[in-house]
């Protein structure tokens, strides 16, 4: 199978560019199944009914969260009518799921979604739950695992990927916004610390650059917005997957004036 992955898509120029470039990806490349961090989808800050049935519309199968999944009140039937998870690592109790089971080209396929420590919320471990849930599916006989890490410190991110390769089919960080330089694919596991925002370009993560440099001069916080008008770049990851092992793996980076880069993911065993 060939699945995909698109990190935190950033308010309304995230979904535009989703919307103007994911279909035509979809189809140059022969994608069978795409995930996507819906966090900040609606204007930075969770997500709404209107956005998540946009989104769907562009041809996104399953949204995986974050920190601000419960930003806006919609999310939590959301989790009843809509393909979407929460970090697994919320305490018993919480609304929805971190991980479920698809069919993708004939075979089963797991999206689990986990939350970091650092700078993030009170949850569960996440690395003791990443090791049982892993577990748990692959006694159910599911090879196919695909994990969407969403956390601040790429130390963590790196510790995960240390204690789950050559178990699990792909790690990709989410977050920061910002994307790393470290894709690679080792013992069958692709690993991206992050994969960097899809939305504006030409600001501070995506958030309009006036309030976040009022509070870095000032020390006075403010609320981010997302910018009127800015560059937009859409951030995908490919990955292909054979019985559980990720064998290949690229990054594309689609800019919104047409130019898109292509960057293969390092390959050892
Ligand atoms: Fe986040």
């Amino acid at each position: 199978m060939r699945i995909a992955f698109i990190g935190d898509i950033v308010g309304r120029p995230g979904r535009d560019i989703l919307k103007s470039y994911l279909a035509k990806i979809k189809e140059e490349h022969q994608i069978d199944f795409v995930i996507a961090n819906y966090e900040n989808a609606s204007h930075g800050f969770g997500l709404t009914l209107k956005n998540a049935n946009e989104l769907v519309s562009y041809g996104i199968d399953v949204m995986s969260g974050g920190n601000h999944t419960w930003d806006k009140k919609d999310i939590i039937p959301l989790f009843e009518t809509h393909e979407l998870l929460r970090p697994h690592n919320y305490p018993d109790g919480v609304p929805g799921t971190g991980c479920k089971t698809y069919e993708v080209a004939g075979e089963k396929l797991a999206v689990l979604n986990l939350m970091g420590h650092f700078s993030m919320p009170m949850c569960d471990n996440a690395f003791r739950c990443a090791q049982s849930t892993v577990e748990a599916l692959q006694e159910d006989g599911v090879e196919n695992i695909f994990i969407d890490f969403h956390a601040e410190a790429t130390s963590e991110k790196r510790g995960m990927m240390m204690l789950l390769q050559g178990k699990v089919s792909g790690i990709i960080g989410t977050h920061t916004h910002v994307s790393t330089d470290d894709f690679q694919v080792t013992q069958g596991t692709a690993y991206l610390s992050d994969i960097g925002l899809t939305g504006c370009r030409d600001n501070v993560i995506g958030m309009d650059e006036k309030v976040p440099l009022k509070q870095f001069l000032t020390g006075m916080r403010g609320h981010f917005d997302i910018p009127k008008k800015c560059k937009k770049i859409l951030q995908i990851a490919v990955m292909d997957i054979n019985a559980g092992k990720c064998t290949k793996a690229f990054k594309l980076k689609q800019f919104d004036d047409g130019k898109c880069l292509k960057t293969d993911a390092w390959v050892e065993e």
